[in-house]
């Protein structure tokens, strides 16, 4: 079975259940300022999850892209991906356990004919972290229905057990996780599922998200019963093509061959992570993040320089990364249009990127050519900071050169680097879940009438490529050559205001895809899978793909004002602007 295959099965096994299936949002949360990106499919449906009404409706699946960096120093096992791509289905307050898990194991055992004796489960077994909240046998008594034995079903505490919520509060609740026994354990060790021995690999997690964590720590219930589930593609399929690993399945085949025809000192463990992190880079910069020195951009330029790293590793010889993105690009571009539709933009991005990181490379190692033959803590972290060059690679070259290095000053020094950064991140992410304020909803109906607005004034080559919308002001990425001149910002300023003051109607429809398109409807990406498509219309002013939400008449929006215009890379433009 193939990587597409297997999403269609899902797809088309959920939508028989009476599921709608929605498409994949960005790995940047479009509307939730509080989290960097999207870590399971779960993150866009949070509004929803607590109880705002879906458009369409209480039975939803889809196939979500994520993008998870706690595991990274995993990365290079068997099993550790920091990009995935994550199967999901969803009852928003309708169906519950029962059909839960009894599809799931319908799924697993009929669809994709895994052998039930090879299926062991895990249940919520009650746990003082989660006062008031019992040990699920509901489950247990529905695993032991399906015909799993008793022996096969563990009863563990939340840690392995309780699902979210994503940031400090939001929905969550006790989880059924099945994995699969792979036979294989490493050097014959011994462990139950979620324990990372090798033998079990977790297929497939059944959240049963019926609390909501509030922001002084209580769990008290939604008003809805919710069903969240997650399975990895990556690891489902590594299981049906019966691989020990999900390396050896062709999302990987085409890249890590290239990754060999360029080493002449191949290993296998750089060689996954150059794959894992290249992979996760491609689709970052195909959702518009660009590598800088904070927040998501950071995690990027992390990201690629650590696979350049290994590049080196390998011995691998000048500019490589881009032709890796190439690989990756073919793999996918058939599931993930955004990936052609930016290709050239990734491949400039990537390009800058590896020059940039080889300047620092050569300038780090100028300065640690000054350092002579004892070299301190602070030296290391010092040409970490001010020359970009890694630790990593100081460590690999006093070694070669049999130099002394104080490792115990600089971890203590990264230490107290780490706590303050830390403190950083904690204050700036600290505002809780997604917010559905009014001042965002507000936001969110200025970006269609400045969408509409920019082409008017500027021409039909504008497009949206990415919008970040808080309570302070609205971001808005765009596609454009040149930079806008000032009379041309005025005057988009102007026509925003002037469709503000008219107080058109916003009005939301279902329409077919044919129909949207007959109206012109503008928007990011299309919906790929569902028979309606969701869009917003302004007046008779805008037509925009969007699942929303908007206000009733754009008289609400308030005065609109750029606060500023500038580039964020070759042919996308930024506008900070704001409601007042
Ligand atoms: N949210 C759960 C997970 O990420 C199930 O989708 O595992």
């Amino acid at each position: 079975m193939t990587a597409a295959d297997l999403r269609n099965k899902y797809l088309e096994f959920f939508e028989k259940k009476g599921h709608k299936i929605i498409p994949s949002a960005s790995l940047v949360p479009e509307h939730d300022p509080t989290v960097l990106f999207t870590t399971a499919g779960m993150h866009p449906l949070v509004p929803f999850l607590l109880g705002e009404n879906h458009p369409e409706g209480k039975r939803l699946v889809n196939v979500q892209k994520c993008l998870r960096t706690d595991d990274i120093e995993d990365v290079g096992d068997n099993w550790h991906n920091t990009f995935f791509e994550m199967l999901g289905n969803w009852s928003l307050g309708d169906y519950w356990k029962e059909e839960a898990i009894s599809w799931s194991f319908e799924f697993l055992t009929k669809e994709l004919g895994l052998d039930q004796n090879r299926i062991s489960v895990t249940v919520f077994g009650g746990d003082s972290e989660v006062p008031g909240v019992s040990a699920d046998e509901e489950s247990v008594a529905i695993w032991k229905k399906l015909g799993i034995p008793e022996e096969r079903i563990y009863r563990l505490g939340s840690e392995d057990n309780w699902w979210g919520p994503v940031g400090d509060t939001g929905p969550c609740g006790p989880d059924t996780e099945m994995f699969y026994d792979t036979g294989a354990s490493e050097h014959g060790k011994v462990c139950r599922p979620g324990e990372n021995c090798g033998k079990y690999t977790e297929i497939w997690n059944d959240v049963f998200m019926e609390y909501n964590r509030t922001k002084d720590g209580k769990f008290e219930k939604l008003n809805q019963k919710n069903v969240d589930t997650g399975m990895g593609v990556e690891r489902v399929l590594g299981v049906l093509q019966g691989r020990d690993n999900i390396y050896e399945t062709e999302l990987f085949s085409r890249a890590l061959s290239l990754i060999k025809t360029l080493s002449p000192n191949y290993k296998e463990t750089s060689a996954r992570i150059v794959a894992d992190h290249l992979r996760a880079a491609t689709f970052l910069l195909a959702d518009q993040v660009i590598p800088s020195n904070s927040e998501r951009g950071y995690v990027l330029r992390r990201l690629i320089r650590r696979a350049i790293r290994h590049g080196r590793l390998l011995e691998i010889n000048g500019n490589f990364i881009s032709k890796i993105a190439a690989e990756f690009i073919e793999t996918y571009k058939d599931q993930y249009k955004e990936l052609t539709t930016f290709s050239e933009e990734i491949f400039a991005e990537l390009n800058k990127e590896e020059g940039k990181f080889q300047k620092a490379l050569t300038s780090g190692l100028r300065e640690f050519e000054k350092l002579g033959t004892n070299i301190s803590g602070q030296d290391v972290f010092r040409l970490y900071e001010s020359y970009g060059f890694p630790p990593e690679l100081t460590f690999e070259l006093v070694a070669e050169k049999g130099i002394r290095v104080d490792h115990k000053q600089f971890e203590m020094e990264l230490k107290r680097h780490q706590e303050v950064s830390r403190a950083g991140m904690e204050k700036k992410f600290s505002g809780g879940l997604a917010d559905h304020s009014e001042i965002t909803v507000r936001g969110h109906t200025a970006t269609h009438l400045l969408h509409q607005a920019l082409r008017d004034v500027l021409g039909d080559s504008v497009y949206q490529t990415g919008s970040n919308i808080t309570p302070e002001r609205i971001r808005f990425d765009f596609s454009y050559k040149e930079k806008p001149t000032v009379e041309q910002l005025k005057k988009v300023e102007e026509v925003v205001n002037e469709k503000i003051k008219l107080n058109l109607p916003v009005k939301k429809e279902m329409l077919s895809q044919e129909e949207a398109d007959r109206k012109g409807a503008i928007g990011l990406f299309k919906q790929k899978y569902s028979d309606k498509v969701s869009i917003y219309e302004i007046g008779d002013y805008s037509v925009e793909y969007c699942g929303g939400p908007h206000v009733d008449h754009t008289s609400l929006v308030g005065k609109f004002r750029i606060i500023k215009e500038e580039s964020v890379s070759a042919g996308q433009r930024r506008i900070k602007a704001v409601l007042e």
